[in-house]
């Protein structure tokens, strides 16, 4: 349970408070590469409370402005790409990827003052599949190496979706393993998609967990008794300021980085980056499964407005939601029906919420390392000092004299000394 001034302090984004201080940190994907083409056209972007237009200009370089024309406040993402910016369509101002006013049409030429005029812009880079931005101070960290960004093509692929509540819902949904054998219970004798049968890993009961906090973020091990008895480790990382990664359920061939991008203190973008370590993925089956799911506006099919789909007759007859088989829906339903922004000064932690305490308080601290005039922390500034080199994601079998912590060590102490 937290008090009403720490709920607030870790769910604000906006420009000017601590929480948006410590998010604008770091880079965030705020399309997905699929959205803004070569050629494509401008699109308006809400992130972290602020609104953009992201475009490509005449010579395909993105950019990312203030969505409101300096002038009087036109939305620019309608404007023309043309002569080097996008120009305002009310008055014809033209600006510069950089926020450069580059023209004044209705100006007489000696009356023209766009040097005293500038939009606001952003440092954007397109990076594994997504258009990343940053919206920080001073000089930008660079985005980390992760494996689902840098893989060769065929074995990754990003999918975004808009999701109605506060960011932290959707971070805490996708950092918490005591909720997996529940609102995502596979009926018995069906297997999910993502390969294997997850029941027979894993089995029913709830996993034993220990966290370890890193210079990344925190490191969250669940040991599950699976039901040939042998134990199943999942390993999935906290990374600042708002990923999580997941490991694939079905064993060791891959993962996911999901971030939780706040679009503004009442809803959030979940960017979704599949990774395969040595197989192409099935691009075609994750895209139907997606439109099946997720419709044109980049919203859950199933969403509050509907009451999710909810089959009462398919819940009697072995799911446990009655909502279907997509996680990410369950997930949704979930995290959505907390209300915009939980009040967690209502809640009520046991020992299974673990991981929920730990993250939180490895965002209180990083938080307040800010206000005491530190550095956000987990930046990557330069590659020999990289936070993200003890970083390992991963589900598999391990013996039965190890646990997930010394399982940890004696791997990351083999790539070492691989390396
Ligand atoms: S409001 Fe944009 S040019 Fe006038
Ligand atoms: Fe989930």
């Amino acid at each position: 349970m937290l008090s009403k001034a720490q709920n607030d302090l870790i769910t604000q984004t906006g420009p000017g408070t601590p929480g948006g201080r410590f998010l604008r940190s770091y880079w965030h994907p705020i399309a997905t590469s699929e959205e803004m083409p070569i050629g494509g056209h401008p699109m308006p972007v809400r992130i972290l409370s602020e609104d953009l237009v992201l475009f490509r200009d005449d010579k395909d370089r993105l950019g990312l402005i203030g969505l409101h024309c300096a002038h009087r406040g036109t939305d620019l993402s309608y404007g023309r790409v043309e002569n080097g910016g996008l120009r305002c369509l009310y008055h014809g101002w033209l600006f510069d990827i950089e926020g450069k006013c580059l023209d004044q049409p209705a100006e007489p030429e000696d009356k023209k003052f766009c040097h005293k005029v500038r939009q606001t812009a952003y440092p954007v880079q397109e990076k594994g599949g997504a258009i990343w931005a940053y919206l920080g101070e001073g000089e930008a960290p660079l985005i980390p190496d992760f494996q689902f960004l840098t893989a060769p093509e065929p074995n990754r692929l990003c999918f975004r979706v808009v999701q109605n509540c506060n960011w932290l819902q959707g971070l805490e949904s996708s950092t918490d393993p005591a909720h997996t054998t529940y609102l995502h219970r596979v009926p018995p004798g069906k297997s999910e998609r993502s390969g294997g049968n997850v029941r027979e890993l894993r089995g029913d009961d709830s996993p034993e967990i220990e966290i370890e906090h890193t210079g990344f973020g925190t490191r969250i091990f669940a040991l599950h008794n699976s039901p040939s008895g042998k134990k199943y480790l999942r390993i999935n990382n906290f990374v600042f300021p708002c990923g999580a990664t997941p490991s694939t359920s079905g064993g060791d061939v891959g993962y996911q980085g999901r971030w939780y991008v706040p679009i503004d203190d009442h809803s959030h973008a979940r960017f979704e980056f599949f990774y395969r370590h040595a197989e192409p993925l099935d691009k075609d089956g994750l895209r139907a499964n997606r439109e099946k799911n997720v419709g044109p506006d980049n919203r859950h099919v199933r969403r509050e407005e509907n009451r999710y789909l909810q089959d009462r007759d398919e819940q009697k007859n072995g799911s446990f939601t009655g909502m279907g088989r997509h996680f990410p829906s369950q997930d949704a339903f979930a995290i959505e029906s907390q209300g915009s922004i939980q009040d967690r000064t209502q809640e009520h932690l046991g020992s299974s919420d673990v991981v929920i305490i730990e993250v939180r308080k490895a965002l209180f601290k990083a938080i307040k390392h800010m206000q005491d005039g530190g550095e956000a922390p987990g930046l990557l500034r330069d590659a020999s000092h990289d936070p993200l080199a003890d970083f390992l994601c991963i589900s598999t079998f391990i013996e039965d004299h190890e646990d997930g912590p010394s399982y940890c060590r004696r791997v990351l102490g083999e790539r070492a000394a691989a390396e």
